[in-house]
């Protein structure tokens, strides 16, 4: 899979994709991250990306030129799936939205910044809006790396364990179950009996009565949503 991010702030991006999964997905050439500098693709020699909205108000706007030059080269050298533009009042990012994107083949995001984007964007090349949540980023920087993490780790050979991306939070509708590692008693804090017994079907049991007790406690709407 490949994901091209197109910004006025790379290097706000540099770090989430040089480390840890993210960074050995690409190593095993599993996933494709590249990032571009939305500024190389400014038409004026000032190299101007934003300027002040039509209209008046506070807040600068990207300007639609280099937006648009930028997902029309990108468009030159191969297909998109799709062109998403990060935006709180986009699509609410859940599980579901990451497990239906690690799918495609080719994404393309932009990620929004001060005031917006020219609304013409979002009119003819946005294909896809997508918010990580109800409140407000300065840019979409950081809401571009949350989205390309969830897809990314959800590729076939970027978890270890392949089954562990199948257990996480929300695969199932259901909050995970709590985990314990080792020593087996910390103080007078022991790990529930039935996780030392080695009785497969058991532990098996017990996780899923935690992960369904858990959900109803902590995010009853998700139950109420799967069914
Ligand atoms: N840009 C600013 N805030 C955002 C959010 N909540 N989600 C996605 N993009 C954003």
């Amino acid at each position: 899979m490949r994901i091209d991010i197109i910004t006025c702030l790379p290097r706000l991006l540099e770090g989430p994709f040089s480390d840890s999964i993210l960074k050995r997905a690409q190593e095993k050439g599993l996933a494709k991250v590249e990032l571009h500098d939305l500024r190389k693709y400014a038409t004026d020699k000032h190299h101007r990306i934003d300027d002040y909205a039509f209209g008046g108000g506070a807040g600068m706007v990207l300007m639609i030129e280099p937006v648009a030059n930028c997902i029309r080269e990108l468009k030159s050298q191969r297909d998109y799936d799709e062109v998403i533009y990060m935006s709180p009042d986009g699509q609410l990012l859940t599980q579901q939205v990451a497990n239906e994107l690690s799918l495609k083949g080719n994404i393309m995001i932009l990620c929004g910044h001060y005031k917006g984007v020219d609304e013409r964007i979002r009119e003819h090349f946005i294909t896809r809006e997508i918010s990580i949540g109800d409140y407000v980023l300065s840019g979409g920087e950081l809401a571009a790396a949350v989205l390309t993490d969830a897809v990314i780790r959800l590729l076939p050979g970027v978890l270890s364990d392949e089954t562990s991306a199948l257990t996480d939070s929300f695969q199932d509708g259901l909050v995970a179950p709590p985990v314990y590692t080792r020593p087996a008693k910390f103080e007078d804090m022991e790990v529930p009996e039935v996780l030392l017994s080695g009785h497969e079907k058991k532990i098996e049991d017990w996780r899923f009565e935690q992960a369904v007790q858990r959900t109803e406690k902590r995010r009853p709407g998700l139950i109420s949503k799967s069914k």
